[in-house]
């Protein structure tokens, strides 16, 4: 093995960062190909707590850190990671690598972004607030300002253009610009010449170092049930964060990818808003809740809780190709009695796993369940299959059977070490 995508089967923070700093070990770069800094990737390191958004896991264990095209970046943001790991002593700039292809974030697209998810005829999607989405909306329509042109010497220009067009928009909506056109100029250009030294051809980077036999990690932000084109859209964010995104986010071919990894809770959560088809709004919810610190990383806000969803779970497997699935917070479901999966959804009386395309639709399946007894004992930091409760073990084998992909890595905590390797699996081969 060499090249794994590593990516999130649900609605996020599936507890990618803990997986790809455990692996990270065993590759010679990471990189991130889509999202930005709405993403949050915790990372416990005994004590040291850290939350990952724009940098990649793997610089926590001193691995060459990439950037990738696909990504939008607020250099800001960037800095502020940056400065942050370097006080617990993690120098960044040694080990990161920039995509001169990659979008900027400026303060418009927040301004943007405030006014879409506040317009009243319109349903707010719950965004993180970042700028993501109206940044991706520039990329596509090919007015967006990347990090080659902001470095270059038509940025000037460039900016000016794009501001007109923000200035357009803010009068179409009503509101006033209290951005101050030449101090965000000042500033990006402030960025632009910390960040210079970072900035490469990440495609070629990572492109030379494949064939150069090294190994790369790619981390997925976000999780496919938020995929711009797989997700539960509009209730999604704007990138392809799906395993194709890997590819078209990093300018490596599909053909250099030799394993695509999945990693969903033993459960499901949601931030934000959108459907929710196991979404629990009662104390069983708020349990799980309460047990899995269920709170944004980045936003800090409650997610929402509810059951394994099994028909959702196929969706993305399908979608992604999961040659195996990493299955965290197992520990979480330690004290419940009996457990609930939901097998299928009933739709007009009839039993399917196909997701449907619409909100709407969404928001009126109804789930089918399975009760399935609790195991009546501590799974919290074990690291061997063998010492798991027989009913732990039953759940995941029942997992692994309803989705139809493998399980081959288990977490039974947020620690590094709080993890079950499973010998034999598809997995362990395609981390040796
Ligand atoms: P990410 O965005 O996918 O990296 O996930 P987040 O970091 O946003 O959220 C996952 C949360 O669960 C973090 O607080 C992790 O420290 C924590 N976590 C990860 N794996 C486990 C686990 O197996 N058990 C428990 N109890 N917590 C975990
Ligand atoms: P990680 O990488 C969970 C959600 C937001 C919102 C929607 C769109 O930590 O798993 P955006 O700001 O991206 O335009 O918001 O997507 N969202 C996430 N939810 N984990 C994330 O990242 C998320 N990034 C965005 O809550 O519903
Ligand atoms: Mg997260």
């Amino acid at each position: 093995m060499s090249n794994i995508i590593i990516l999130g089967a649900q609605w996020g923070d599936e507890g990618k960062g803990k997986v790809v700093d455990l692996l990270a070990d065993r590759f010679d770069i990471v990189t991130r190909y889509q999202g930005g800094h709405n993403a949050g990737h915790t990372v416990y390191i005994g004590e040291k707590k850290f939350v990952l958004k724009l940098i990649p896991s793997g610089i926590l264990r001193g691995k060459q850190a990439v950037i990738g095209n696909g990504v939008v970046i607020d250099p800001g943001a960037l800095l502020e990671e940056m400065d942050t790991l370097a006080k617990t002593g993690i120098d960044v700039s040694q080990h990161l690598a920039i995509s001169n292809r990659a979008h900027v974030i400026f303060p418009f697209h927040r301004m943007v972004e405030k006014v879409s998810e506040g317009r009243a005829d319109r349903v707010a999607i719950g965004t993180t607030s970042r700028g993501i989405g109206p940044c991706y909306e520039d990329k596509i329509a090919r007015r967006g300002i990347r990090v080659a042109d902001l470095l270059g010497p038509g940025f000037a220009a460039h900016f000016d253009q794009l501001w007109k067009d923000k200035e357009t928009f803010a009068k179409a909506f009503q509101i006033e610009v209290t951005l101050d056109y030449a101090q965000v100029k000042a500033d990006y250009e402030r960025f632009a010449a910390r960040i210079a030294p970072m900035v490469v051809d990440a495609a070629r980077l990572l492109n030379q170092a494949i064939a150069g036999g090294k190994r790369i990690l790619f981390e997925g932000a976000q999780g496919t049930l938020l995929d711009v084109d797989h997700g539960t859209y509009p209730f999604v964010t704007s990138s392809s964060a799906a395993a194709g995104g890997a590819c078209t986010g990093s300018g490596v071919a599909p053909t250099k990818i030799d394993g695509i990894l999945g990693v969903c809770k033993a459960y499901t959560t949601r931030v934000g808003g959108g459907p929710f088809p196991t979404e629990l709004h009662d104390e069983v919810g708020e349990r799980i809740r309460k047990a899995g610190k269920e709170f944004g990383a980045v936003t800090g806000r409650p997610r929402r809780c509810g059951w394994f969803d099994v028909p959702l779970m196929r969706y993305t497997s399908a979608v992604n190709g999961f040659d195996s699935l990493i299955v965290t917070k197992l520990d979480v479901l330690d004290e419940f009695e009996t457990i609930q999966v939901c097998t299928g959804y009933k739709v007009n009386g009839k039993v399917t796993d196909e997701v449907p395309a619409t909100v709407s639709e969404m928001e009126t399946v109804e789930p089918v369940y399975e009760t399935i007894a609790g195991w009546h004992g501590s799974t919290r930091g074990a690291v061997e299959w063998e010492k798991l409760p027989d009913g732990a073990k039953r759940y995941l084998d029942y997992l692994a059977e309803k989705v139809g992909v493998e399980i081959g890595c288990v977490s039974t905590g947020p620690e590094r070490n709080e993890t079950i390797l499973i010998g034999g699996s598809r997995f362990s081969k395609l981390i040796d």
